[in-house]
Order: C-alpha cells, then structure tokens, then sequence
C-alpha cells in the first residue's frame, strides 16, 4: 500500500503525472474508458491501465479496496462522485481532487463562465470565495463551476488527507483539450501569418508537468488543502502563441484584428480570460514551479505524432480529441480586410 497510486481517469492530462510517480518509485495504476490510448511505453516503465467507468463506484471501489497510497480522481464532476471519493479516501495515504478554478467567484458573484466576465483585482488566492450550488447540471455552464465547489465542499467535511487541486486551463501531451493544435496546425500548413485578438489577456496556464509535481508533493506529504496550480510564468496571451509558434518550429507574423470588423472566431486564442492564479502556496509546498514551455513543448511534440495528413493536403488528428482543422479561409479574408484598412 504505501507507494501504489491508482489514478481514476488517467490516459489523457494526467499522463504526465502517472510518469512522473513511476520515475519516483510508485506502481502506478491508471483507469479509464479506453487502454488503448494509453501510451505504449507505459508497460516499461511499469504503468499498469485498467479499464473501469468511474460512474461504475463497484469497480472502481474493487479497485481502491482496503487502500492504496495514493488516489488521484480527475473524473470528480459532482458531490455525488465526492461523496464516493470521501469514503475511499479515509483508506488511503493520500487524496487528490482535480477540481478546477471555475470554482471562483468575483465580488460581483461573477466566475469565468457567467454571461458577463469576472474581475479579479490582482492574482486569485484560494480564500476567494467559491460557486454555490442549487443543484445544477455539471454539463453546463453554470454547473461546472458549481458542481467542482460543492464536490470540494463534501471533500473537506467528509475526506481525510484530501489535496484539492485548482488548476487553470491544461497543456501537455495527452490532454483531451489540445488547445495548441491551432498552432500547429497553422505550421504544417506553412501559414506565414496568424490572426490575434484579445492579445493582452493574461490568463494563467497550468502544464501537466505542474500538476505532476504538485500532485508528487502532495503524495509525499499528505494532508488536506486547497492549491492553485500554474506556470510561474503568466504572460499576455500574444506571446504564448508566439512562444508556442517557435516551439512548433514555424514562424508566423502575429496580426492584431480587434476592431478590424472580422467575426469573433477569427483570431481567439485559447487564453481569453484575464484572471491569474496565486501560486504561492504551490511553491511554499516545495513545487518547484514550472513554464509555459513545459506543457507546450511536449503538447506540441505529442499532436504532431497522432496528426496524419489527407489527400487533400489537412491534417486530421483523433476523432477523439475532437480538435478540428481551422477555418483558414475565414482567417485569410479576415487578414485581408485588415490590410485594406487605412
Ligand atoms: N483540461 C483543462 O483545461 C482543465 C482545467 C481545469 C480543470 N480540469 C479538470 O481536470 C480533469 C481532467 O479533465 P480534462 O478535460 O483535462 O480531461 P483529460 O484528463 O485530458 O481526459 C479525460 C481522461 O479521463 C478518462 N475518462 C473520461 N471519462 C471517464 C470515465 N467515465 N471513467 C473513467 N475514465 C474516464 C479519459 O479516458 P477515456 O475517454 O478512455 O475513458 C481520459 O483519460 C477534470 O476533472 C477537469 O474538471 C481540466
């Protein structure tokens, strides 16, 4: 029991963390839907993949049974599911929840998916006030952020050791939400121009090689807390991509299109919410902070060997991740229209 660590929902951002332990000596164990997308190399490197529903708590109970080191759960959307992690985690050495920072709430009751956008006055800490919860669907946009709050609030009164994690928007290899293909996409199409808009945002970024680490420190020295997780270097969301452009071996002329009279889509880039995370007691745990470039970089390599090309020259990755080839048509009249202009 005390180095095993069983990961509920796994193959996908929390690949990294799986890798990570098992270079520190855990056996690891990772659930999911699917073991085929499991990474190949995962055997050597000891990485065990069974397949369990999270939904199904029979299986995935039998596979907790008496305990296990440490029980990571990125598959808890609602108190449902929380209460059922609660019970296991009193077996366990260590809990960790991957909730999210939709949970936060501005002085105005705003968070990150209300019709009008929140306003923080500096970066967020974790004694911010969190969503209430009537209720609501968690396949919603009020509900998500509702339904992480109120699963982290039967966490705290029902768990023991239970780590609650409040990461910003993910990147790394295996992520279900490649937010980096549109980039390279743009690079295996040899486009020598990118559309930006809103390129001032600095919203925070959270690498799967950030949650790697906080999730380690978390195992080594179990307890119940709350942390935010990101990169330590928050920058407006222009030079990301310009960052994530180099990375992805191209070079594109980023071109500012806010008031050019193009539509919305054209140019909206992944970061588009100004809200920074205070990572301080991240650090103050020991996490040694993490860039940009960590998850990108490996973001960036990994899409590149799942994107196979078609006959008519686009690039097609997984159904699965559901990441579509952009509008390149659109972007090219957008970009026209900005050269027209006086
Ligand atoms: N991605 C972000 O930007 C972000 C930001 C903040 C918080 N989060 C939180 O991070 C967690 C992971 O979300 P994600 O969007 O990043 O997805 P992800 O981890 O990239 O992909 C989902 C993973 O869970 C597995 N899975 C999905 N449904 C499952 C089920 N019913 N039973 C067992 N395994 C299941 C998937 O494999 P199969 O499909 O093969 O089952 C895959 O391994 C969530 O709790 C989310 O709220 C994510």
């Amino acid at each position: 029991m005390p180095d095993t660590a069983l990961l509920l929902g796994g193959t996908g951002t929390l690949r990294r963390t799986a890798e990570l332990l098992a270079a520190h000596g855990w056996q690891v164990t990772v659930t999911g839907r699917d073991a085929s997308v499991a990474p190949e190399d995962w055997a050597r490197h000891g990485i065990r993949t069974v397949v369990a529903d999270r939904a199904d708590e029979q299986a995935t109970g039998a596979l907790v049974g008496s305990g296990v080191g440490l029980l990571v759960d990125g598959q808890c959307y609602t108190p449902d599911r929380a209460r059922e992690l609660a019970r296991w985690s009193r077996a366990c050495g260590s809990t960790v929840m991957l909730s999210a920072k939709a949970v936060y709430v501005d002085g105005l009751g705003r968070h990150l998916n209300s019709p009008e956008k929140p306003v923080w006055d500096g970066p967020v800490t974790e004694e911010r006030p969190t969503m209430a919860f009537a209720g609501e669907e968690h396949q919603s946009a009020e509900g998500y952020g509702a339904n992480k709050a109120e699963a982290e609030r039967v966490l705290r009164a029902e768990g023991e050791r239970i780590s609650l994690l409040r990461p910003s928007k993910i990147h790394g290899a295996g992520t279900r939400q490649p937010r980096l293909w549109g980039v390279l996409a743009r690079v295996l199409a040899g486009r020598t121009r990118i559309a930006v808009r809103h390129g001032d945002v600095v919203e925070s970024t959270t690498s799967t090689e950030a949650l790697a680490r906080t999730i380690l420190a978390c195992a080594q020295t179990p307890a119940a807390r709350v942390l935010n997780v990101a990169d330590g270097d928050p920058r407006p969301a222009r030079e990301l991509l310009g960052e994530a452009v180099a990375l992805a071996g191209g070079a594109m002329e980023l071109i500012d299109v806010d008031g050019d009279g193009c539509p919305e889509g054209i140019g909206r880039l992944p970061w588009t919410l100004d809200m920074e995370l205070d990572t301080s007691a991240d650090v103050a745990l020991g996490v040694e902070p993490t860039v940009f470039a960590d998850g990108a970089a490996a973001e960036l390599d990994w899409l590149r060997s799942q994107a196979r090309r078609e006959p008519g020259g686009t690039w097609r990755l997984p159904e699965r991740l559901g990441a579509a080839w952009p509008d390149l048509a659109a972007e090219d009249a957008c970009l026209a229209l900005g050269a027209a202009a006086p």
